[in-house]
């Protein structure tokens, strides 16, 4: 099952210097230069060109538009927002000239509706504006410049506010302002992805794009975390995150600016499919076990990483696991796999260790999670997470000739038996899993949408959950039963997933257009990245009445929880799927939805994977350029009535099996290199 060339891999991935300094300040640059695929959809890429940016407009206080940026432009006692367009972060400069003496403010935020004098929330009190704005003093000058300290970075911001004191002793005429983006440290070329994506639908193509540069703000420098303890005027950007490597994969770009490894869940299969940034992914992982061994004997895994350092959460913990499987099957790195297999072993057995005797379920102790109201004891989310912890523990350890692989398997197995009886977990009545064993007030969003991802869910009851599942959808996304008047992008992307794994393509394609779609329409928001969460009435104030303490401005509008249409489209719709790492064996299992046409790839260390599919009256043409000497599956659509005909250069090419009633047919052991098919059903 294991190939041993792949070994050596992601260092080649890496290997290629950079030339130029456009990397972040000393950082060294050691990602690739130029992207892997490029055609028409690099139109839909949010990155920009360079490091350095600057405002595309200047408005009003009360946003009319003043001017297309740049224009010199006189401050007295107003205030003028630059609009960067999308979300960016990292260190202001602006260039004056001024008469008189003051002081010269400068505010950030990532949404519209708090621009002004103070920043929107990111300190982590909760004390609504104490984030509050920077200040530097002005005396008559030409040509001054002020740059921001570094300290002081700002990770996440679309709209710069900029003032004077409110005394009209001075006027300073702003003739420049720019930004050196701090994120995605190690690149030279922010737009140089791994992976590309295009289809017939273009709010699709910007929403997996959305996707994936929402996920490189999140990618930062290593000494510029948000400070904690927390502090509770102003903010600060300088805390050391911890890894000995030039960047981490963090929550979120504002904020919190620490790994969390729930998130981890989500954002790393989207980083794979699309920028293919294997490093900042690593980095977080190896993070994970450093922490391990210096924190936990008994071998728990971090829920976050320094400077927060909190542990106590099992569902974190086996995300952590789970990310680690992922980041095998993409990035081939067996030497990482080596390296760490012991610690991954032992926080594998750490979470066995709490699965109950008789029912060989899960009972959960370790109880901090993602922000839902309760969790703890047979709780289905978790249990599907430990199902999913024990196959891809079994796989890794079969990777790596452990024979405990067998016993994991066999674990997986006895948990899904009990979690699909109605004496534990499944509630027919329902037609869905309860919260927990004793808890039928609610039939959670992630623990079915998990059951359904992960493969936990017995075949039977898949339509059922799918189902129940749609009944929690309003105009704008699917509220959230496991935290009331939330709709949470997070346990969003695990919805989309579940009920894709079970062939609802229409309905996910749905669910993302509803939500992701609204959010990315939303001139309100950031029109580039995804938010955290908001709530049901569509204001942004995720959590404000559960944790956030109505801080509206706090909820970080570039949180790499929320990307996973990224990776689904990407696996499930254009159906481009790992079976091995590097993707030594690999699946196409194309869905089609309302779409007619499909295309894109992403890299491996074994090389580049890409495939396209496009509509034809009475069949589709599908093609695949995946790497010689790998081996792939094709399970492909057909109608539920006749045997399809699959031809290549109008030749015969003969299907293994028809399902008629699962309609597909599917074709083992193709090989890897250049192929076109026509399918005609
Ligand atoms: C908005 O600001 C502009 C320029 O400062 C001003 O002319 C306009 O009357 C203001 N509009 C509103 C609705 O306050
Ligand atoms: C700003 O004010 C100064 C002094 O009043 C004036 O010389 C300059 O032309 C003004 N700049 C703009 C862009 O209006
Ligand atoms: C200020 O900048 C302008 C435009 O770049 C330049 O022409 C001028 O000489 C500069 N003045 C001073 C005092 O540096
Ligand atoms: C603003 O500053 C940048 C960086 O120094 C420079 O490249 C650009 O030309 C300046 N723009 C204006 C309008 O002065
Ligand atoms: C579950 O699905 C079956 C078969 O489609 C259906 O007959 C049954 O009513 C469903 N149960 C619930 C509770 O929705
Ligand atoms: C932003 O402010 C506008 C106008 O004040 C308001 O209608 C809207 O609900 C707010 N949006 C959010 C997302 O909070």
């Amino acid at each position: 099952m294991f190939v041993p060339y792949i070994i050596s891999v992601v260092t080649t991935l890496l290997s290629t210097k950079a030339s130029g300094s456009s990397c972040w300040r000393d950082t060294p640059c050691n990602a690739r230069t130029t992207a892997s695929f490029s055609g028409p959809w690099d139109s839909y890429n949010y990155s920009p060109a360079s490091r350095i940016v600057s405002p595309v407009n200047i408005f009003t206080e009360n946003f009319t538009l003043l001017s297309a940026y740049p224009k010199p432009t006189n401050l007295s006692s107003n205030v003028l927002i630059y609009d960067f367009g999308k979300e960016v972060g990292g260190i202001v400069t602006v260039s004056y000239n001024a008469v008189g003496s003051g002081q010269l403010g400068l505010a950030f935020s990532e949404a519209r509706n708090w621009t002004g004098r103070d920043s929107d929330g990111s300190n982590g009190r909760y004390i609504p504006r104490a984030d509050g704005a920077l200040f530097a003093p002005v005396t008559t000058t030409l040509n001054g410049t002020y740059t921001m300290p570094d300290a002081r970075m700002r990770g996440g911001f679309r709209y710069l506010s900029i003032f004077t004191t409110t005394d009209h002793s001075i006027n300073v005429e702003i003739t420049n302002v720019t930004l050196e983006l701090s994120f995605q440290p190690t690149w030279s070329n922010l737009r140089a992805y791994g992976g590309y994506f295009h289809s017939s639908d273009d709010l699709l193509n910007r929403i997996w794009y959305a996707g994936a540069y929402t996920l490189q703000t999140n990618a930062v420098p290593p000494n510029t975390g948000r400070v904690y303890p927390l502090i509770g005027q102003g903010w600060r950007n300088d805390a050391w995150l911890g890894t000995k490597g030039n960047t981490l994969l963090v929550d979120g770009s504002k904020r919190d600016r620490a790994t969390w490894a729930g998130d981890l869940g989500i954002a790393l299969p989207s980083v794979f499919v699309s920028t293919g940034d294997f490093e900042s992914a690593r980095n977080a992982l190896q993070l994970q076990y450093d922490l391990q061994v210096r924190y936990s004997k008994e071998g728990e895994l971090p829920m976050a990483g320094p400077p927060l350092n909190f542990f106590g959460s099992d569902t974190y913990h086996m995300s952590s696991l789970i990310g680690t499987y992922e980041y095998l099957l993409y990035s081939g790195d067996l030497q990482f796999l080596a390296l760490s297999w012991e610690s991954i072993k032992r926080a594998i057995t750490y979470v066995v260790k709490k699965l109950n005797q008789e029912s060989g379920l899960l009972y959960v102790t370790g109880t901090g999670d993602w922000g839902r109201d309760s969790q703890g004891g047979f709780n289905t989310a978790a249990n599907a997470l430990m199902f999913r912890t024990l196959v891809t523990g079994s796989l890794m350890a079969g990777w790596i000739r452990d024979s405990i692989s067998s016993r994991w398997e066999e674990q997986a197995y006895v948990l899904k038996a009990a979690m699909n009886s109605a004496v534990f977990n499944w509630d027919p009545v329902a037609g869905a899993f309860k919260d927990s064993n004793v808890d039928s007030s609610i039939h959670p969003e992630d623990g079915n949408s998990l059951a359904l991802y992960y493969g936990l869910a017995s075949p039977i009851h898949h339509k059922n959950i799918s189902d129940k599942l749609v009944t929690n959808w309003g105009p704008i996304g699917a509220k959230c039963p496991e935290l009331k008047f939330n709709i949470v992008p997070f346990v969003e992307s695990m919805e989309i997933k579940g009920h894709l794994a079970i062939g609802q393509t229409y309905r996910a394609l749905d669910l993302i257009r509803r939500s992701w779609g609204w959010y990315l329409n939303n001139p309100y928001g950031t029109e580039s990245t995804f938010i955290e969460g908001y709530l049901e009435d569509g204001t942004f104030g995720y959590r404000a009445f559960s944790g956030y303490e109505k801080d509206y401005s706090y909820t970080s509008h570039a949180h790499g929880w929320s990307t996973g249409p990224t990776h689904a489209l990407t696996n499930y719709v254009l159906g481009l799927q790992l079976a091995s790492p590097g993707g030594a064996d690999w699946i196409l299992a194309p869905q089609f939805g309302d779409l007619k046409f499909v295309e894109g790839g992403f890299t491996t260390s074994l090389g580049k994977f890409s495939a396209k599919w496009t509509l034809i009256p009475g069949g589709y043409e599908l093609s695949y350029y995946t790497p010689i000497g790998t081996t792939g599956r094709l399970i492909l659509p057909a109608g539920e009535t006749r045997w399809p005909t699959a031809t290549i250069d109008g030749k015969e090419f003969r299907l293994d099996i028809y399902d008629g009633s699962m309609a597909h047919a599917t074709k083992f052991r193709v090989p890897g290199g250049k192929i076109a098919i026509t399918v005609m059903y």
